[in-house]
């Protein structure tokens, strides 16, 4: 078992990263989506909020360590790539990185820019660290934005891999799934 990426793949901690973190983006989207669906006599109104901001900065400290694991390891072995797929992955990949840490931190602040702080299921708290009341609206608007270009990158981003694995049968997809010797 490879904890670490070689040559030939992605190694376990960068497998579990991505497809938990994956779920987690889109389980934190349709989370999102329908909490502001949801009326104060609603019995989730304040409960479903908190979840998704506690959740939130748990995957904003997954994606740091994420981040500073992929500068640590090697990428796999893209040969089997054409010189434009391999710039459009890695721009794209890249891409993720910092889309994601600005909805995470555009998240943030939608939350604290009136001066509250996020308690993290009810462990501990995060302090605002700016405010500037009036501008949550603002922020929130960002948010959705954001939230929205993540999902539709993602979508591009999984029709690229099934098209690799099913259309031009090589090993991309395997490398995100299991060990490869
Ligand atoms: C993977 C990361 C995230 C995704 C995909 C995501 C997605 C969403 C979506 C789709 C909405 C609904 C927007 C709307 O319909 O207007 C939303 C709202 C919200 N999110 Fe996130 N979110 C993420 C991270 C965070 C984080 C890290 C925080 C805070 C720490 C946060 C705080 C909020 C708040 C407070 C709202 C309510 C927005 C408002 O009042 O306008 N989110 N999020
Ligand atoms: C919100 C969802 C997703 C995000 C944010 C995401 C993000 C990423 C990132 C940043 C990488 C580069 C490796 C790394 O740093 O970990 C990557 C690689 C990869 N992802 Fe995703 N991913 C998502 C969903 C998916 C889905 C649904 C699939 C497949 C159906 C998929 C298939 C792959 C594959 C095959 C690779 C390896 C590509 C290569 O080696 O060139 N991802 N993903």
């Amino acid at each position: 078992m490879n904890y670490r990426n070689t040559k030939n793949g992605y190694g376990l901690v960068a497998r579990v990263l991505h497809w938990g973190m994956a779920l987690a983006i889109f389980g934190m989207f349709a989370l999102g989506y329908w909490m502001m669906t949801l009326t104060y006599v609603s019995p989730y109104y304040k409960s479903a909020p908190d979840l998704h901001r506690s959740i939130g900065l748990v995957l904003l400290a997954l994606l740091l360590f994420r981040f500073v694991w992929k500068l640590f390891n090697k990428a796999p072995d893209t040969s089997d790539l054409t010189p434009l797929e391999h710039k459009g992955s890695s721009l794209l990949h890249w891409g993720f990185y910092a889309l994601l840490l600005t909805v995470m931190i555009v998240g943030y602040f939608i939350s604290t820019l009136d001066g509250r702080s996020i308690s993290v299921f009810g462990l501990f708290d995060v302090p605002s660290v700016y405010t500037q009341k009036g501008m949550e609206k603002l922020a929130g608007k960002l948010h959705w934005i954001l939230a929205y270009l993540t999902i539709a990158l993602a979508a591009l981003h999984a029709g690229a891999a099934l098209w690799h694995h099913f259309i031009k049968k090589d090993n991309v997809l395997k490398r995100m799934l299991k060990d490869q010797t």
